[in-house]
């Protein structure tokens, strides 16, 4: 009955859609317990491309149950474009289910999510203007309409009635915008989009809990990353769920005693997309070198990220984060042809010497990273399979990352292909 969660420890795009593909192997439901469809997941399976936003990394397998959990903010109309695009590719999606307790996306979350951004001018955070942040904070705020509200007329008029005024005044009065109408969105999701959906809603509780119960084995999926949550990352230059591990717990609703495995997956570098501090980033030509060979731009947005060296300051901090049991390193192929590379062993402020982030974050601002320089390897790693078949400099590199993190590392990423990993032996 374990089950194993797939966490990033850094600010997303660590590789999470292809680790949870190849963890899918031994699994029989994978989950996504928050996030929407702010996630780009890629999966590259025989030269195929997969770019995922809302459906779980496991959808490429016939034996996995994929399944969207209560945790995670679902647009309809992005969620039905992706299956239909799967189909498209001969996916067979008919296993998919999603949580009535999912909270919908509305149009009234992207239009304020893009608005606010507009508003903060230079001060904005950089959110992928999907209405996430807003959908989140009417969850919170108790207002939000959920996915079984779909299979309810009579409910999701009520709500929406009451709801839509509200937003309307805001469009209007903030930000001199025409208000939505009612009708209009009333026909798109309920007798457009409903139907479709309706046939994938399901208690997902109690389908993870039989699962479980069976012995099956369950993989949950974890979108963005530690440094993205809203509790633990860097505030407000984060996202509005936990992807923490322990976010997997309450966005797919089961007790932390089932949790087996964690696993935390990071890049051999790091990159970060939108604003924030970044303690460890590179705006010279190591970072548009880590940008061009790792092809670093978003998966659907297509926005360049952010790159910088290792941090193991804020690696260790995520092993505390998510009680991590071991770790997957992923893009080591990236770093083939540099000479030297660099990784944070620690942070400098103020005479201070940090091993793990202050907590206050104007100092995290300010630190500046105590480097350990090791040579590079200078060889072609995307054929290697086998540690045997690493360079004697890329495992020293391997075995210093998780020296510095003090957690073993399981997996290496040697390029995007399914195939393309060295597992490291227990
Ligand atoms: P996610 O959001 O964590 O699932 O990551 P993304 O899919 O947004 O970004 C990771 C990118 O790196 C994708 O384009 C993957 O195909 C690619 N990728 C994953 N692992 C490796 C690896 O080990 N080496 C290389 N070169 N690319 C990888
Ligand atoms: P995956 O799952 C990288 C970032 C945005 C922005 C901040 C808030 O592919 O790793 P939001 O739209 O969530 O309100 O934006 O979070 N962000 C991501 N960055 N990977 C992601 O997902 C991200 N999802 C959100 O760029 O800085
Ligand atoms: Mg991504």
């Amino acid at each position: 009955m374990p089950a194993t969660v797939v966490v990033g420890t850094q600010w997303g795009d660590e590789g999470k859609g292809k680790l949870t593909d190849l963890l899918a192997r031994e699994m029989e439901m994978v989950i996504r317990y928050q996030g929407g469809h702010n996630a780009g997941h890629t999966l590259v399976v025989d030269g195929e491309t997969f770019a995922l936003q809302l459906v779980p990394s496991g959808i490429l397998y016939p034996h996995i149950t994929p399944v969207i959990g209560n945790g995670v903010v679902v647009d309809p109309t992005v969620l039905l474009k992706e299956v239909d695009a799967l189909e498209a590719s001969g996916v067979n999606t008919s296993k998919l289910k999603v949580s009535g307790n999912a909270h919908l996306i509305m149009p009234y979350h992207h239009e304020l999510d893009q608005l606010a951004e507009r508003r903060l001018g230079k001060n904005k955070l950089g959110t992928t203007k999907r209405g996430i942040g807003p959908a989140y904070a009417d969850k919170s705020s108790r207002v939000g309409l959920r996915v079984q509200d779909l299979l309810d007329a009579k409910i999701f008029r009520q709500k929406l009635e009451v709801v839509l005024k509200e937003k309307n005044q805001i469009l209007a009065k903030v930000y001199n915008r025409l208000p939505l109408d009612m009708e209009d969105i009333c026909a798109r999701y309920l007798d457009d989009l409903a139907p479709r959906i309706a046939p994938m809603v399901a208690d997902t509780v109690g389908m993870v809990h039989e699962a479980l119960e069976n012995g099956s084995n369950v993989l949950l999926e974890g979108a963005q990353a530690t440094f993205l949550d809203l509790d633990h990352g860097t505030y407000p230059f984060v996202t509005s769920s936990n992807p923490v591990a322990g976010g997997a717990c309450t966005g797919a609703g089961i007790g932390p005693r089932y949790l087996d495995r964690v696993i935390g997956i990071a890049k051999a570098y790091v990159t970060r997309v939108g604003s924030g501090p970044f303690p460890t980033e590179l705006t010279d030509e190591i970072g548009d070198a880590l940008v061009d060979i790792g092809h670093e731009y978003g998966t659907n947005s297509g926005r360049r990220r952010r790159p910088g060296w290792f941090d193991a300051v804020m690696m260790r901090q995520a092993v505390r984060l998510n009680s991590l049991s071991e770790v997957a390193i992923t893009k080591l192929d990236v770093l083939d042809t540099f000479d030297k590379v660099k990784v944070c062993v620690a942070y400098e402020a103020n005479g201070e010497r940090f091993t793990h982030p202050p907590y206050h974050q104007s100092v995290l601002h300010q630190v500046t990273p105590i480097y350990e320089e090791l040579p590079g390897w200078q060889t072609d790693l995307s054929e290697c399979r086998s540690v045997d078949d690493l360079p004697v400099a890329a495992r020293e590199y391997i075995g210093f990352l998780a020296e510095q993190i003090g957690v073993p590392v399981r997996l290496v990423g040697v390029g995007p292909g399914r195939d393309q990993f060295v597992t490291f032996a227990s």
